[in-house]
């Protein structure tokens, strides 16, 4: 859960308690991963997993992008911050794959890694993962070589990790199903699942294992800020897709922001890095408005508790 909820603390307490914990990559400058690895091999002797975005995917069109950032001047006057500047960037890919090759599992998002790069992590010892959102990007995975999928339906909180052609919305059910009729890997079910009957749901429809993530933004581990914690379970919220933090598509609670910007095209990472200062100034003013409050369909249910807790509440 790239952004604040991952933590080193949060993936080794969920390993050390029998589940596998992920640690994020994504975002951050890949010297931080090495030293947040680290502290998760410091924490627990347990395996866990490396998560990165995969670079690539259509480029954006810089006139939408151009007019999504000047539709944003409100923002910026009302957080008294510039935009970021729209760069691109490949977030540190070739030095995150290095990192990778280190752990024993990787998953991966946004893409498929190269099968010249998924061999040489499994080569290393390294247990390959990737997230698709359909069954065409199942095939593609399986041909790649990678060694399971994460399913990722569309009630998932976060970015979707879609990297076929257009907006996919198949709800978890129907894409495992699919999935599990067009590939023979392992599949990890991700997408509202908060409880030991929903692991046991999509265990009974396929999947070797459940990933959750919205179950753990509360947790005592997670880096979560006090103002995201409430919302989550905030009755006036619910939850829709939107690209307009990050110009990908991802699910999050409805707040001010996302209901102000529904229009706002494709441009990651553009969008992303020009949302970042606006973001990081609502984070520090405590105001959920402003915020990126990612979250899946079962976010009610979210409570606050210890990770090894949690993954105990989960476990079937
Ligand atoms: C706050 C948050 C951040 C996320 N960040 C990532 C990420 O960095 N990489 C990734 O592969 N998935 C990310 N996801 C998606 C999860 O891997 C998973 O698909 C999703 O949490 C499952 O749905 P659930 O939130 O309803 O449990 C994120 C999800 C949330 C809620």
């Amino acid at each position: 859960m790239a952004g604040d909820p991952s933590t080193p603390g949060l993936a080794a307490a969920v390993s050390a308690a029998g589940g596998l914990g992920f640690l994020a990559a994504g975002y951050k400058p890949a010297e931080r991963v090495a030293a947040e690895l680290a502290a998760v091999r410091a924490a627990t002797d347990r395996p866990f997993g490396l998560n990165m975005f995969v670079p690539g995917g259509r480029p954006p069109d810089p006139a939408a992008v151009r007019a999504y950032r000047e539709s944003l001047a409100g923002e910026a006057a009302r957080y008294g911050v510039p935009l970021g500047e729209p760069r691109a960037d490949d977030d540190g890919w070739a030095a995150k794959l290095e990192l990778a090759a280190t752990v024993p599992v990787a998953s991966f998002t946004f893409g498929c890694p190269a099968a010249a790069d998924i061999a040489r992590l499994r080569r290393a010892g390294t247990l390959v993962l990737v997230t698709v959102t359909h069954p065409a990007e199942a095939v593609h995975a399986a041909d790649a070589g990678a060694d399971a999928l994460c399913v990722q339906g569309v009630e998932a909180g976060g970015h979707r990790g879609s990297f076929g052609e257009g907006l996919t919305d198949l709800a978890l059910l129907p894409l495992l199903t699919l999935v599990r009729a067009a590939v023979d890997l392992p599949l990890l079910a991700a997408g509202g699942i908060m409880t030991a009957a929903g692991v046991r749901a999509v265990l009974a429809a396929g999947a070797t294992a459940a990933q959750c993530g919205t179950a753990f933004l509360p947790a005592t581990e997670a880096g979560t800020p006090a103002a995201y914690r409430a919302a989550l379970t905030d009755p006036a919220r619910t939850t829709a897709l939107t690209r307009a933090f990050s110009g990908r598509w991802a699910r999050g609670l409805t707040n001010r922001f996302l209901l102000e910007h529904v229009g706002a095209p494709a441009g990651y990472p553009a969008i992303h890095h020009s949302t970042s200062p606006l973001r990081r100034a609502a984070a520090a003013a405590g105001d959920p408005e402003g915020m990126a409050l990612w979250a899946g369909q079962g976010h009610p249910l979210a409570h606050a508790a210890a990770a090894a807790d949690l993954v105990d509440e989960l476990t079937p």
